[in-house]
């Protein structure tokens, strides 16, 4: 079967997600290897976004692989209420990694799922208070399904959006310093978006919750100012709510740490995470929660589960993808790249008067595209995207595959977050790609 047939079966017969099904034309991928996928026509592509920021571990590692086919082998699935040596092994080994305190474990298969349970999981810990409200950010993505859709911020939500849906959300301003929602510049803003969370607090009352990508994922790679992280876990407690750290992208490695709240020494009541937990090799996500949350629980009904918790295939393979992050050192490695990306990067940007803004920490960037450096003006707005546009952003990374590089676009930025296995080699073809494909939008920017 050829490419074209294999593109027009699927078209066909499955939906392409988050756009208007004509004009899609999904490529096939039939190998992965390291930090490139190969297609059915023997095309190479480096994967500079790691997939969907997920394959941390690069393409086709064989220690977890060999885990999925022994756990096949020796007991592919029990229910929930048992427990399978992989659950142990892999709760033990969750506690060398995550932040100290947390210590009890939920699991599900996705990103969505570990924020719903998350979010359930607040919403009966103050049941008998009555406190149900949570607190997200605008530019923030939580996951697809009702709930989580409703948690999330940007446009994504709006089509979910229906009179009596999802009650009790509310949203605070993010800390996207390069266009302050509040009109300000940092630092002699004070954090002042941080503190209008404590505004929130006061005016809402009954607030679960405050749930936040630490370093804002699709949205931007919008990592906070010092100072940010640690006054929201402070207003948080001051106001009797637990703080939510929605890992799902930001966690192992992708940000030069473990968590991305380890950077400003923020523990979290529950951090919820996916992706990275097994390098995407199998669906697995985690809600992790600290001793008080576990402690209620004991005398209070857990009104939660799913046929597929703790489901054994998902579980050994995350113990191969955490030991393969300690052995070889992928924290540390994607730190020490990252300086090398963003260094990079500030070299294209002084080349391209397109480009905005880059921004990043570790292996995790965005590269922000403007039509006018002086205003700010973007090339495209969330209205582009929902009209099913093609952006620049779009446009630039359609330019960089014909180059052989795969790199992820949303509405106004490109996202720079290869493997944490990549070499300097790859770094300096990824960014050459860029370099080049940029000039498609210089063409429409004004000097
Ligand atoms: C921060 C964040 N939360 C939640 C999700 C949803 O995860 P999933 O797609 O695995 O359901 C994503 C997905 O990209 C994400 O980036």
């Amino acid at each position: 079967m050829d490419q074209q047939t294999e593109t027009d079966l699927t078209r066909e017969l499955n939906y392409g997600t988050w756009r208007a099904q004509k004009g899609w034309k999904p490529r096939m991928i039939v190998s992965a290897e390291g930090c490139s996928f190969r297609d059915s026509e023997g095309n190479s592509f480096l994967d500079f976004s790691s997939q969907l920021m997920c394959s941390n571990l690069g393409h086709g590692n064989r220690n977890v692989i060999e885990a999925i086919v022994s756990q096949a082998r020796s007991l592919p699935y029990a229910a929930p209420e048992f427990t399978t040596e992989a659950r142990v092994r892999l709760s033990r080994k969750l506690l060398e990694v995550m932040p100290a305190g947390l210590r009890k474990f939920f699991f599900g298969t996705s990103g969505t799922e570990a924020n719903e349970a998350a979010v359930k999981i607040a919403r009966m810990f103050f049941r008998k208070q009555g406190k149900f409200k949570i607190i997200t950010r605008y530019d923030s993505y939580h996951g697809s399904t009702t709930g989580s859709i409703a948690l999330t911020g940007d446009h994504r939500r709006y089509s979910a959006e229906l009179p009596g849906h999802a009650t009790g959300i509310v949203r605070a301003p993010d800390p996207y310093c390069y266009r302050c929602p509040l009109g300000l510049r940092f630092p002699d803003c004070g954090i002042a978006c941080a503190d209008y969370i404590d505004y929130m607090f006061k005016h809402e009352g009954n607030v679960a919750a405050v749930m936040l990508e630490p370093v804002t994922g699709t949205n931007g790679v919008i990592v906070p100012p010092d100072g940010y992280m640690q006054r929201v876990a402070r207003i948080a407690k001051e106001n009797d709510a637990l703080l939510i750290a929605d890992e799902v992208m930001s966690g192992w490695g992708r940000t030069g740490e473990w968590f991305a709240v380890n950077k400003w020494g923020v523990v979290p009541d529950i951090i919820t995470t996916a992706k990275g937990i097994t390098g995407a090799y199998i669906p697995l996500s985690l809600t992790a929660t600290n001793a008080e949350i576990a402690d209620y629980f004991e005398e209070n009904v857990f009104w939660h589960g799913h046929t597929y918790e703790a489901h054994p295939l998902t579980l050994l393979p995350a113990v191969a993808a955490i030991e393969e992050y300690q052995k070889k050192g992928l924290i540390e490695r994607s730190r020490e790249m990252g300086k090398y990306v963003g260094e990079r990067l500030g070299e294209i940007m002084e080349g391209h008067v397109s480009v905005g803004d880059v921004r990043g920490m570790g292996l995790f960037w965005a590269v922000e595209l403007v039509k006018d450096r002086e205003t700010r003006e973007p090339f495209n707005t969330r209205e582009d995207k929902l009209n099913g546009k093609t952006t620049m952003a779009g446009r630039v990374a359609q330019e960089m595959m014909k180059k052989g590089v795969f790199i992820n676009s949303w509405v106004t930025h490109l996202i720079v977050a290869p493997p944490l296995i990549v070499t300097k080699e790859e770094i300096d073809r990824g960014m050459d790609a860029l370099d080049s494909a940029l000039e498609v939008a210089d063409r429409e920017a004004r000097r």
